[in-house]
């Protein structure tokens, strides 16, 4: 058996599976994020520690095919900064990915030329780069005595194994990883007032980061050796889990936020665009990655204020979806990443009339989220990616009519897994398979076995083709006057 441990989040899911990667169980364990300040997000990694014990413990105890475990792998929430002392322990708690405290240091690391040539990537300020320059600013204490720096899915890689190991896959989103030579670079670490000792060795995340520690076989009551792979970036974890590998097969994720994500066989960033370029779990593979901030959290808002919730919403407007409406909403509600790498922008809602209805407003916000993702795949196109297959994964996913809509909106069918596992927890199974048999990543990283297929309304294209060039121009039109 094999185990793929997805450190997310809200919480920590394992996920046992056959060689063939067929699932066996699961086990969930929540923990808490903490916002000491505004704007800061913080986990203590001791959490994720005791979530991964329990769950561990609950899947050895209900599956005796935990006993014949093979391989693990993690996937974890990217960008986090772990520092730990000459001990491994934790210096701090991690800053996590949506904490935002470390902006003015992201846009002076930005500024920098070799940022962007050599990472590929815009710093946000989400990266892991300037959350240690804001360390070095106001935790100097903390910052000298930083051993390693570590991501959460490496910080769980080392209890697992006991050695600072990582893969290049969420590494791309640090600041300090040169994109195309897949490797720590020497001048970003500089830039970053980091030296290569304090970052863990890389590796590529379907190849072995190292065996299970002793300790832990016999917690586990496990009498053989356990590989540990790389392990990987939660989104390129979710890739795998729902077989996007080569150039041109993605998914789009309509969660709190929405992201369109392409597999891609070269490396062709785009940062002007915010676009991310990230590396693959898979040698020799990257994808690329726009992400827009208010997809369900768009309805969600609409929901709160109109007292429906966002099934009733979506389910007034039926099955079928209509021509543009006249009223426009801008998605922006906590700022925007791609294309716009703009944190002060905030939403409108344009056109709005005397006739006006709940149902118009519904429509209007699920277009202006549809808008949005199409200009993630507009600045993706740019660097020369075409969306061959797409799956549709997430909360938003349930509704049907902002499927078509989408399909609509990016001229494109897309593919609705019909239930079982296509997460990032399977996707961090199957790098174990991978790690740890001579299984080749196509064999192991299918796509879903039933998918319903939701194709574009032809009839409709060209009116959603002009209501995007509205939208479009929409955006600098708000910028001026906000
Ligand atoms: C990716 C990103 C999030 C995190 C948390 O750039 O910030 O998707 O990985 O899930």
């Amino acid at each position: 058996a094999f185990l793929g441990i997805d450190l997310g989040t809200s919480g920590l899911r394992a996920l046992l599976v056959d060689a063939e990667g067929c699932p066996i169980g699961s086990a969930e364990r929540a923990y808490a994020t903490h916002h000491p300040h505004p704007g800061w997000s913080e986990q203590n990694p001791k959490d994720w520690i005791d979530a991964l014990t329990s769950a561990a413990r609950e899947l050895r105890v209900a599956h005796p095919e935990f006993a014949d475990l093979k391989g693990l792998g993690v996937s974890g929430h990217m960008h986090g900064a772990v520092l730990v002392d000459e001990s491994g322990d934790p210096i701090r708690p991690c800053i996590m990915w949506n904490d935002t405290r470390s902006h003015e240091e992201a846009a002076r690391l930005d500024a920098i030329p070799e940022m962007r040539a050599i990472s590929g990537n815009v710093a946000f300020p989400g990266f892991t780069a300037p959350k240690l320059e804001w360390v070095r600013a106001h935790e100097p204490e903390n910052h000298a005595r930083v051993s390693k720096v570590l991501l959460p899915a490496a910080y769980v890689n080392w209890y697992l194994t006991g050695d600072y190991v990582s893969d290049v896959s969420d590494c791309s989103g640090t600041g300090w990883l040169d994109l195309r030579a897949r490797r720590w670079s020497a001048t970003l670490l500089d830039a970053g007032n980091m030296r290569s000792d304090q970052m863990p060795r890389l590796v590529e995340g379907c190849t072995p980061a190292g065996q299970l520690k002793t300790e832990l076989l016999s917690e586990w009551r496990i009498n053989h050796p356990v590989i540990v792979a790389g392990g990987a970036g939660d989104n390129a974890a979710a890739a795998c889990g729902i077989g996007a590998l080569s150039e041109g097969q993605g998914f789009v994720s309509l969660g709190t936020s929405g992201v369109l994500l392409l597999a891609r066989d070269g490396c062709d960033p785009a940062p002007e665009t915010a676009l991310h370029s990230f590396c693959h779990a898979i040698p020799g593979r990257w994808y690329q990655m726009g992400v827009m901030l208010s997809a369900t959290n768009s309805l969600n808002w609409l929901s709160r204020i109109s007292g429906q919730s966002p099934a009733a919403l979506t389910k007034a407007l039926g099955a079928d979806i209509k021509p543009p409406s006249n009223e426009l909403f801008l998605p922006y509600l906590s700022g925007e990443r791609t294309p716009h790498n703009d944190a002060q922008i905030r939403a409108a809602f344009l056109g709005l009339d005397t006739q006006t209805s709940l149902d118009d407003m519904t429509r209007a916000v699920l277009e202006g989220v549809a808008f949005a993702l199409r200009d993630s795949a507009e600045a993706m196109k740019a660097t020369g990616a075409e969306i061959k297959v797409l799956y549709a994964v997430g909360g938003g996913a349930a509704s049907r009519y902002w499927v078509e809509l989408i399909a609509t909106i990016l001229g494109t069918c897309i593919s609705l897994p019909k239930g079982g596992e296509f997460g990032a927890a399977l996707g961090a199974a199957r790098l174990a398979i991978v790690a740890a048999t001579d299984a080749r990543p196509e064999d192991v990283m299918r796509s879903p076995d039933y998918c319903d297929r939701i194709t574009p309304r032809a009839d409709l294209l060209s009116a959603y083709d002009d209501a995007y060039e509205r939208f479009k121009d929409a955006y600098p039109a708000i910028r001026s006057v906000q």
